[in-house]
């Protein structure tokens, strides 16, 4: 996008661009429905695609923006068609975006797919990242955790062939194992790593104590754990360990899963079988009633800067640490090219100190997940030094 595209872009009204994300909607319900006269054709691929600033997430260097891709077939409805997704993966990179993210249980499967198919004309430009950690039967049900060595090598060799490459450029563990010590899982990607079948390694969920005993043995590059505006819980000890040993950080969910954009009001409804916010005490329409002052909060300062409140969202990471890379998720060709637009929305020390007060005066309401999710995150990522129970030491035996 030019600049003055991108001005004429940022100077939308709030009404324009709810607008436009409304007209974006309903063409993906329009292709989730099938209502399609002919196939897309192949996307073309940019000559020469737009290009946005650089970040480093421990020796790694990709986009300050990456493009999460979980959301067609996994988390959100309505979902979109594996062609739809493989369009917008090209589109995010003709705009600039070398940074994709998925993970086996997106689909399960199907967004490895997507991903190493949108990304196979140019993969040797790109940061492929895919997380390893569950299990499944041979009916491809996701059966619980599971890091135990040999599964990990096993599952490595099937996301390789999802994603059409001989190599993963960071391959994080999804959730903490607490029947595999982490220094058995930092080995297996060593190892890995030493084959040339992946460059580096992460954790997701993961809590100080874990990444500073899996940094040990096999340097971490980067931690993914929600963060955003609403949900804080890194700040705790996770952002501060990484700081220390040079580890980058990627937010999950910094967009507070669509809430900070502003798009979702207490009216809203959800697939009660296909969208986990259905089930998310922070969505109800009177959380969502209450939650709306950060929305609030978000335009007041966005307004006066000609950006969205998601933009807000997404500078206020940015502007957090130089290491810090988020992952927004979306569906829609316009949203993509909204939140990219935050790469050039900067707030100075009083719009920051604003959003910090402002923040630190509303009571978020609701819990950010389930009792049933929070079960599988490491409790360190949250709450202080732990690794699965044991501040620190883990229950399990170190090697
Ligand atoms: N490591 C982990 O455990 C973990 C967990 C969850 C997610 N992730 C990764 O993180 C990525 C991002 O997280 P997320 O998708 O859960 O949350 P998110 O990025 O905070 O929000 C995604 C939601 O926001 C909406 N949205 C995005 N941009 C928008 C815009 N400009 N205006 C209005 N709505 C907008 C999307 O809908 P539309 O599709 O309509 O745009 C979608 O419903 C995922 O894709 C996945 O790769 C990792």
């Amino acid at each position: 996008m030019s600049d003055k595209q991108h001005l004429v872009f940022t100077t939308l009204s709030r009404r324009e661009v709810l607008m436009a994300g409304v007209a974006g909607a309903a063409a993906v319900m329009l292709s989730s429905a099938g209502v399609r006269a002919q196939p897309p054709a192949t996307p073309p691929v940019s000559p020469k695609p737009a290009s946005l600033p650089k970040r480093k997430l421990g020796t790694l260097e990709v986009t300050a923006l990456g493009l999460g891709c979980m959301n067609f077939c996994h988390g959100y409805a309505p979902r979109t068609s594996k062609e739809d997704e493989i369009k917008l993966i090209r589109s995010a990179y003709d705009r600039g975006v070398t940074f994709f993210d998925t993970a086996i249980n997106y689909g399960p499967f199907l967004s490895e797919e997507a991903v190493g198919e949108g990304v196979e004309p140019f993969r040797d430009k790109v940061i492929v990242t895919t997380k390893f950690g569950y299990g499944y039967d041979d009916a491809g049900k996701n059966v619980g955790l599971n890091s135990k060595p040999d599964y990990i090598r096993k599952m490595t060799e099937a996301s390789l062939r999802r994603l059409k490459t001989d190599y993963i450029d960071l391959y994080y563990q999804h959730r903490v194992d607490p029947q595999v010590p982490i220094e058995d899982v930092a080995g297996v990607v060593k190892e890995l790593i030493q084959a040339g079948k992946v460059r580096h390694f992460g954790l997701s969920e993961a809590g100080g104590a874990t990444i500073r005993r899996a940094h040990v043995v096999q340097p971490v590059t980067a931690v993914q754990n929600e963060y955003s505006l609403w949900t804080r819980d890194p700040e705790h000890e996770v952002l501060p360990t990484c700081e220390e040993l040079g580890i980058g950080f990627v937010p999950w969910s910094p967009l507070g899963s669509g809430f900070l954009t502003g798009a979702i009001t207490p009216e809203t409804t959800f697939d009660p079988k296909l969208d986990l916010r259905a089930n998310r005490a922070r969505f109800t329409p009177e959380a969502r009633r209450a939650n709306w002052l950060l929305i609030a909060l978000l335009h007041r300062v966005g307004d006066r800067k000609q950006a969205t409140a998601g933009q807000i969202a997404l500078a206020w990471l940015l502007a957090k640490q130089p290491w810090i890379v988020p992952i927004p998720g979306t569906t829609n060709g316009k949203h993509l090219e909204e939140n990219l637009g935050a790469s050039k929305v900067e707030l100075t020390a009083t719009e920051l100190k604003e959003i910090e007060d402002g923040f630190a005066a509303i009571k978020v309401q609701g819990a950010r997940t389930t009792d049933a999710l929070r079960k599988n995150h490491d409790i360190g990522a949250d709450l202080g030094t732990s690794s699965k129970g044991g501040h620190g030491n883990s229950p399990l035996p170190r090697r």
